[in-house]
């Protein structure tokens, strides 16, 4: 894109690290900022990992692997990402921990510069609020793993200007995404109608519908879907659907959307999927096995 040649991503977990490595990939100069040289070390492993695993699948050539490389950078500054033309933000899903970021960026950026969210479920207008450029702001919502994922859900709040709407459709397709237009309602699009099926995958377990793997296979052999419910869950994690239902809960006030009592309990048990190498199914285990769960 003309005006967009240098792209900040705040945070470098699941979603930042992949958020880095599309916008990498696709010519824009990268800095990626972590609060930690542990964490920005962790990320850059994962692009890397990922890169090559794109390498070996024939989907990229070593070239190029190479100049994505390239153009990241890290940093645990926050100044560092002073002069970039967009900052996209995939820290915690936590309001005041990004409205401290997006507070301190605010007087660091130029006056052109797009603040984009890639929250799931928090308000985009309490974002923008927090800052002098609620018109420059957006929400863009990425899906995991993101280098696989096609989609980009570009949100526009009440404060958002077409024009930043239209810029930020435009830098989701020059990723190589295929962006959607969604309205700044908790959820947005996908999550809004992905949260109850997968909460409800987790109620209908609690009544022994069925069980987990049965549940799965439901789901991909009957409406092809490539992952089960649980499998999903685990993938995810649980902590962060969690979360995501605990926040639009919050907003809508339907049972639909409240997290059942036994992915609490998962939660609090530390069972978060395969990043804590348990969820519904065991990970140490090669295949994973199904978690024994006591229902
Ligand atoms: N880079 C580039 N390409 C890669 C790659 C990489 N690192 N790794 C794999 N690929 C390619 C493969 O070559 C293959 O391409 P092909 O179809 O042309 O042959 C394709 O990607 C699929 O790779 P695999 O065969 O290794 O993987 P699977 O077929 O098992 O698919 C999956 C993996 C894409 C993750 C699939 O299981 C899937 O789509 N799962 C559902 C994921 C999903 O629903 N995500 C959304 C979660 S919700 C969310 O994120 C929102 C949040 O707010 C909660």
């Amino acid at each position: 894109m003309a005006d967009i040649k240098t792209v900040g991503v705040l945070g470098c977990g699941l979603m930042g690290s992949g958020i880095a490595q599309v916008a990498a990939q696709a010519d824009y100069q990268t800095i990626v900022r972590e609060v930690s040289d542990e964490l920005n070390a962790k990320g850059k492993a994962r692009i890397t990992k990922s890169l090559d695993k794109a390498v070996e699948k024939g989907k990229l050539d070593q070239a190029a692997r190479d100049a994505t490389l390239g153009r990241l950078s890290f940093t645990t500054k926050i100044t560092d990402l002073k002069g970039c033309d967009i900052v996209i933000e995939a820290v915690t899903e936590d309001l005041e921990v990004k409205n401290t970021l997006w507070r301190e960026l605010d007087g660091l950026c130029g006056a052109d510069t797009i603040f984009a969210s890639n929250t799931s479920s928090l308000t985009i207008a309490a974002m923008a609020a927090a800052t002098k450029r609620a018109d420059r702001f957006v929400g863009l919502h990425f899906f995991n793993p993101v280098p696989l994922m096609k989609l980009v859900e570009v949100v526009r709040t009440v404060t958002t200007s077409a024009a930043t709407f239209d810029r930020a459709m435009a830098f989701a397709s020059s990723l190589g995404k295929a962006p959607i237009a969604a309205k700044d309602s908790s959820g947005f699009i996908v999550n809004l109608l992905l949260v109850p099926y997968l909460l409800d995958a987790i109620r209908a377990l609690e009544q022994n519908v069925g069980s987990v793997p049965d549940i799965d296979k439901g789901m991909v052999l009957g409406t092809g879907y490539p992952m089960g419910p649980f499998t999903l869950l685990d993938f995810v994690g649980l902590d962060t659907t969690y979360k995501i239902a605990e926040i639009m809960f919050d907003e809508y006030r339907e049972k639909r959307y409240a997290p059942p009592p036994l992915l609490k309990r998962m939660v609090l048990a530390g069972m978060y999927g395969k990043k804590s190498g348990k969820g519904f199914y065991d990970y140490s285990t090669t295949p994973p096995s199904v978690t024994e769960l006591g229902l």
